[in-house]
């Protein structure tokens, strides 16, 4: 945790109005100082890292575990998102993190930190978009809150680099056009992978479907109490217009094709949040036949309609339907 008190709210500002503001994508970098990087790193990364941890928890629950020792965090900014990983899996034997940013100074800040943070680590830093070790290594590439900073060019480089990967965790904002550009980069990488995560199959994306178009695939992540309980945060998400609360993203997670099906392929997925009304709730379901909205009764499963409204019933369901609609529910069991 850095300390609060010497936060540059005015790189803050300028940093939002770019992340807001910006009309295509730049191939200049727009950190200016380590001060930029110190001010994000403990606030708009850190939530970052609360989708992070978000996702990681999801995936310990099915029983998944990296494959690979190898690691590359591409467009890194201060590496929130290895620093995540490595933290939620210590006892893997890493042998190595790449780090790749087209910014220098972010580079060497979440070098500095990484090395506080894992004295032990073996830490290499790519001098290009395509690190020279890269190939052959079959490793886990991180990518995280890049996409919509990408040119055209970068953009294929990355997919590129990523036909390379052993595994892929990649998380965006939770917004609708975040969320389309990810299914369009899932549809290009799978044929040569299996996508774990969010999808619990791999057929085309249900969203791309007629009459699917107003909707995108999200998920919304929990803050930790901190953020509702302390003073510094309640400051950052005024001056920064943010509702704290509020922690949409979007994520893939593919790993390099294999002959074993989907162990999710029973299993639907809800998208976004269930819209609650006066005695039922409307649910956006994915599932290997499409993408459709089903509804659920109170009086049908009053428990079920609780635990759903409290956000306490998880995304992965395996539904039991009378009639077009919800009458129950089966969770995966946690493995
Ligand atoms: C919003 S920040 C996200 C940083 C970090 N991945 C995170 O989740 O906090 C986007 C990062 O992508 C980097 N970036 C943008 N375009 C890039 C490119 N073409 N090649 C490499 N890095 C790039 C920026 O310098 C910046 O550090």
């Amino acid at each position: 945790m850095g300390d609060w008190t010497t936060i540059d709210w005015d790189a803050l500002d300028r940093l939002r109005n770019t992340f807001i503001h910006r009309k295509s994508p730049s191939a200049t970098p727009y950190w200016t100082s380590e001060s930029d990087l110190a001010s994000y790193d403990m606030t708009f990364a850190e939530r970052i890292g609360w989708k992070w941890d978000a996702v990681l928890s999801h995936l310990k629950t099915l029983g998944w575990e990296p494959s690979t020792k190898y690691v590359l965090d591409w467009g890194c900014g201060t590496a929130i998102a290895s620093r995540r990983v490595l933290s939620t899996f210590p006892h893997h034997a890493w042998t190595s993190l790449t780090l790749w940013d087209h910014s220098t100074l972010a580079i060497q800040y979440a070098q500095r930190v990484l090395r506080s943070d894992f004295p032990n680590l073996n830490i290499e830093i790519s001098s290009s978009s395509i690190p020279q070790n890269w190939q052959n290594q079959q490793g886990l590439l991180l990518v995280s809150h890049v996409l919509n900073e990408l040119t055209p060019s970068s953009r294929s480089e990355l997919i590129q680099l990523a036909r390379q990967a052993q595994t892929i965790l990649w998380i965006e904002p939770g917004t609708y056009n975040d969320s389309r550009s990810l299914i369009s980069l899932r549809e290009e990488l799978s044929e040569d992978f299996t996508i774990l995560a969010p999808c619990t199959h791999n057929a085309t994306c249900g969203l791309l479907t007629e009459g699917n178009e107003r909707h995108w695939c999200h998920h919304f992540a929990k803050p930790p109490t901190e953020a509702f309980t302390e003073s510094y945060w309640a400051k950052f998400g005024k001056r920064m217009d943010i509702d704290l609360r509020h922690l949409p993203y979007s994520f893939l997670v593919l790993e390099r094709k294999n002959d074993s099906p989907s162990p999710l392929t029973n299993f639907s997925r809800i998208i976004g949040a269930p819209r609650q009304y006066k005695g039922f709730a409307k649910i956006l379901s994915c599932q290997e036949s499409g993408v459709r909205e089903i509804e659920l009764q109170k009086r049908d499963n009053p428990k079920l309609w609780k635990e759903l409204r409290k956000g306490r019933a998880g995304t992965l369901h395996e539904w039991e339907i009378s009639n077009a609609r919800i009458i129950g529910s089966t969770s995966p069991p946690p493995r």
